[in-house]
């Protein structure tokens, strides 16, 4: 019950091996130039380059009011401004390791537990003494949990009923331009399962349904959440699939543009068209043909496809994956985060890795609209960076600088890090792809995760001298509670928690110097 038995029921692992709890193998600096940044390592420390430091914001099981807790395995960050010296952050959460949890036995009293470790936190930050400190006890302060009602956007009814219970699996995400944040649910099937048109029930690897038989209809949607009230819906609009992120923008149209990749093998990029500059809830869904630079329309009126199987379009949206399989949709290399480069409008799409076509690195995918106009239904693409033994592997969660510095996590995995095809390549870390500069075109490694963890969730505060960052799952692959792969942040179990990182390094690299 740990993220080794995750990945096998992903169907996604390779080189299943423990990871040595804490170990060095290089000097932190790359010798041989006077380029900034990390080489490798295997501590079991966050560890940043010089100029660069961190601060931990908030941890899991942190009380942010008088009856709710920080979530665990935080992940996406958002920030909504207050004023200029508050605001909120929404971070997602993603799912739990039973083990650091209650255990992992599946009793009821443990899954009930679960179920609040997941969702997603709205706090309340505050700038003191020119750093970002969390609000504990702020009247913003709330927990969306796996037992949240939530309603279908727009009174659709999904799987017979107008709301689910919760949101889990949440991943990345994104903000519209009216200030609501998007939180995506991804792997929901390791919770519930998953249910084919036919009704034929898939195991789940958390088995919450032995306790709550819930619909796995109900999950693996866009949920928009306001930041004041923790108002939400889920987008039955953008499909259903393992969303891993929703990057939205607006057409030359005025129209709402919303880019989602499905985060599994071989799965699709999608974009949604909006029919007004103010919602995502009506509009049209198109998928990806790379091959031919169209996005092809899933809706039921255009597709006779579609009209043959499917009986409306709430079902084609509901089982998107197979309606986009029928229209000629093109399979990718598990579309994780999506970003709009702020130099020329491109799209950046990062594709973490394949393994069954042995693709163990990933890409970078750069999509440019035709007429340079998110609405348009044709375009271009080309790969943008690649990933590689030597030097970075598995983009996953990426964000731009205004300077277009494209920063970028990695996501190998905790049970593959230092072995067969990642084994030059030390803990997972965040990157930097220098845009502008005397390094421009270089990339540096600007901080290394602990052991096991990854970092998600980049998100800069709006005068970018601070990067609020998730640290998520260190101590994974830890066997139990006596031997622990990780102690971070506070040296006994350790904890997923939000940093912050500020210093002159990043002043630097935002100003286009480095
Ligand atoms: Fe939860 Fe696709 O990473
Ligand atoms: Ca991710
Ligand atoms: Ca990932």
């Amino acid at each position: 019950m740990n993220r080794r038995n995750f990945l096998q029921f992903l169907g996604v692992s390779g080189v299943l091996a423990t990871l040595p709890s804490c170990s060095t193998n290089s000097a932190l600096t790359p010798s041989g130039t006077s380029l900034p940044g990390l080489g490798t390592t295997l501590e079991d420390r966050l560890i940043t380059a010089d100029g660069l430091a961190y601060d931990v914001l908030v941890r899991w099981g942190d009380r942010i009011n008088g009856t709710e807790k920080f979530g665990f395995n935080n992940d996406f960050i958002a920030f909504h401004p207050l004023a200029s010296d508050r605001g909120l952050l929404w971070v997602n959460h993603e799912y739990v390791t039973p083990l650091f949890i209650k255990g992992n036995d599946r009793t009821k009293a443990n899954v009930d537990q679960e179920l609040l470790e997941v969702g997603g936190s709205i706090v309340e930050v505050k700038l003191e003494k020119g750093k970002w400190a969390f609000v504990p006890d702020s009247a913003y302060n709330r927990r969306l949990t796996g037992n949240t009602k939530i309603p279908f956007a727009g009174g659709r009814k999904v799987g017979g009923t107008t709301f689910a219970l919760g949101t889990m699996g949440n991943c990345a995400g994104g903000k519209t331009p009216w200030g609501t944040f998007l939180t995506c649910e991804e792997n929901y099937d390791i919770f519930w399962g998953d249910v084919d048109r036919k009704g034929k029930k898939t195991a789940s690897w958390l088995a919450w349904d032995k306790h709550y038989p819930r619909n796995p209809q109900h999950y693996g949607w866009v949920v928009e959440v306001e930041p004041k009230t923790g108002a939400a819906k889920k987008l039955v609009s953008l499909g259903r699939c393992a969303h891993e992120c929703a990057a939205v923008t607006k057409g030359k149209n005025g129209r709402v543009v919303a880019y989602t990749g499905d985060d599994s093998i071989n799965e699709h990029l999608y974009k949604f068209i909006s029919d007004s500059g103010d919602s995502l809830e009506q509009g049209k869904l198109y998928v990806a043909n790379l091959e031919k630079g169209q996005w092809l329309s899933l809706d039921i009126a255009d597709q006779p496809v579609l009209k043959e199987k499917f009986k409306d379009q709430t079902e084609i949206l509901t089982y998107v994956r197979e309606a986009a399989k029928l229209v000629g949709a093109t399979p990718l290399d598990r579309p994780e985060d999506i970003e709009f480069d702020p130099l020329t409008g491109h799209v950046f799409v990062a594709l973490t890795n394949n393994k069954v076509v042995k693709n163990f690195y990933g890409s970078i995918l750069k999509i440019i609209e035709d007429n340079d106009d998110p609405a348009s239904l044709t375009f271009k693409h080309e790969t943008f960076l690649t990933g590689s033994g030597e030097s970075f592997a598995c983009p996953d969660n990426m964000v731009f600088d205004p300077k277009g510095n494209l920063w970028f996590t990695t996501d190998m995995a905790g049970t593959e890090m230092n072995k067969g095809p990642y084994e030059k390549l030390g803990n997972n870390g965040l990157f930097v792809f220098l845009r502008s500069g005397p390094n421009q075109g270089k990339i540096i490694r600007v901080a290394s995760a602990p052991v096991d963890a990854e970092f998600t969730g980049p998100c800069f505060s709006p005068d970018y001298k601070t990067l609020f960052l998730s640290v998520q799952h260190p101590g994974e692959t830890s066997p139990s509670l006596n031997k622990l792969t990780s102690h971070w942040p506070d040296g006994g179990v350790p904890k997923p928690s939000v940093v912050t990182l500020t210093g002159p390094l990043l002043d630097r690299i935002v100003e286009g110097k480095v």
